[in-house]
């Protein structure tokens, strides 16, 4: 099988390393082209920089694009599926874009799109709700999406060190996007969840508009430590919920008891859950970001294509609506400013630096924060998980 790179960053060179040490199954697969950039020099015979001479050469299978950004990922995607070849991305931003698009070209060519690496990087996360969904209707995703912001988090946790020196190791070791507010501000958390919302759902929805976002930019080494008296750890999650023809999601910092598996998932891993009506709640987790782990997962859509494997088929026909206050939570809130006028109608409490309100539909809190960072543009939330008996809150 014949593959072509599009992109030799991070990813792309994981995938040529792994098919190039030719163990078990990759033996059957062979990296024909490399794309690089125009003004880039060729250090391997198969870099070219004529993404035509790509499309036209038909001995090409598979394009594997990783070149990440929207464009021209999106325009050479549409272009290889039109030329008949198989597509596979690890490129979240554009699918999470595109979804709907890619599936209807793909499906008109007679050609697969397969991107299981773009959320979750090396765990099987997509082909395990897919299988889900084979039996049940899925309605609640959680998840811990992104492993950048999941190794700071945890370092300084650990450490005690201030957010920026983490974020550079983040960055030395590979994990980060190449503009790392991607990952800090929840943004690339948001395409992951709406990738895996689109497939438990069937329902196509971008990462714009309506989804609250609520990134890790503020957190503090002194709201760490906050958090570890209360016996809490905080991390940035993606959830969403559907009851009835309603569904949401949100992107915000949420808190977990010292006993809750995501406050163990530590480094780069992600743990992304799913809740199905027979199977319960099924948890999948491994590294989230990386070279190696990605590419493994790229690798496994290509041996799938080889193989005949098909993916679950998406039509996108499910009318489900959003609901900004489907779900409620209570938050813990550190501002500079006198906020409890503006959450009156949420119980406010205060708790020295902090201040706790309580019931707060999803939608409403992060319209409220907005207004917040307008005047103190380094306060900072979270989400607090329900009340246990005991508990300090
Ligand atoms: N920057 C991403 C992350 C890479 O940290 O999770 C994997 O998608």
């Amino acid at each position: 099988m014949n593959i072509a790179i599009l992109g030799f960053g991070t990813v792309g060179t994981g995938v040529y390393k792994i098919i190039n040490q030719a163990n078990r199954q990759t033996q059957n697969l062979h990296v024909k082209h490399i794309l690089i950039r125009k003004n880039k020099k060729p250090d391997l015979p198969e870099m070219t920089d004529d993404i035509d001479a790509i499309l036209n050469d038909k001995d090409v299978d598979v394009v594997v694009e990783v070149l990440g950004g929207i464009e021209p990922a999106h325009q050479y995607i549409i272009a290889a599926l039109k030329h008949k070849k198989h597509v596979i991305t690890a490129n979240k931003a554009v699918i999470a874009q595109y979804m709907a698009e890619f599936t209807k070209v793909s499906k008109e060519n007679g050609v697969k799109f397969y991107f299981e690496s773009s959320v979750g990087g090396g765990i099987p996360w997509i082909q395990g709700l897919e299988r889900a969904l084979r039996i049940d209707d899925v309605n609640k995703i959680q998840g811990i999406f992104n492993g950048t912001s999941n190794f700071i988090l945890d370092q300084m946790h650990r450490t005690g060190e201030p957010f920026n020196d983490v974020l550079m190791q983040a960055q030395q070791l590979g994990y980060a996007e190449a503009d790392p507010s991607a990952d800090i501000d929840g943004i690339d958390v948001a395409n992951k969840l709406c990738i895996s919302v689109d497939i438990a759902y069937d329902l196509f929805i971008k990462p714009d508009g309506e989804l609250p976002i609520f990134g890790i930019r503020n957190i503090t080494e002194d709201d760490m430590a906050h958090f570890d008296q209360l016996g809490m750890t905080v991390k940035l999650m993606g959830i969403s919920h559907q009851v009835g023809n309603a569904f949401d999601y949100v992107v915000e910092p949420t808190l977990y008891y010292g006993d809750a598996l995501e406050a163990h998932t530590t480094d780069n891993y992600n743990l992304i859950s799913l809740h199905g009506k027979t199977i319960g709640v099924l948890k999948f987790m491994g590294q989230g970001a990386g070279q190696l782990p990605t590419a493994n997962a790229v690798i496994q859509d290509i041996l799938d294509i080889f193989q005949n494997k098909e993916h679950l088929k998406r039509e996108f026909k499910s009318t489900f609506k959003y609901r900004s206050d489907l779900t409620k939570n209570n938050y813990i809130v550190r501002t500079e400013i006198d906020c409890s006028q503006l959450f009156k109608r949420f119980e406010p409490v205060v708790r020295g630096d902090y201040l706790v309100v309580h019931n707060v539909p999803v939608g409403e809190m992060h319209r409220l924060m907005k207004r917040v960072l307008q005047k103190d543009e380094t306060a900072f939330m979270a989400s607090l998980p329900e009340k246990r008996e005991g508990a300090a809150k």
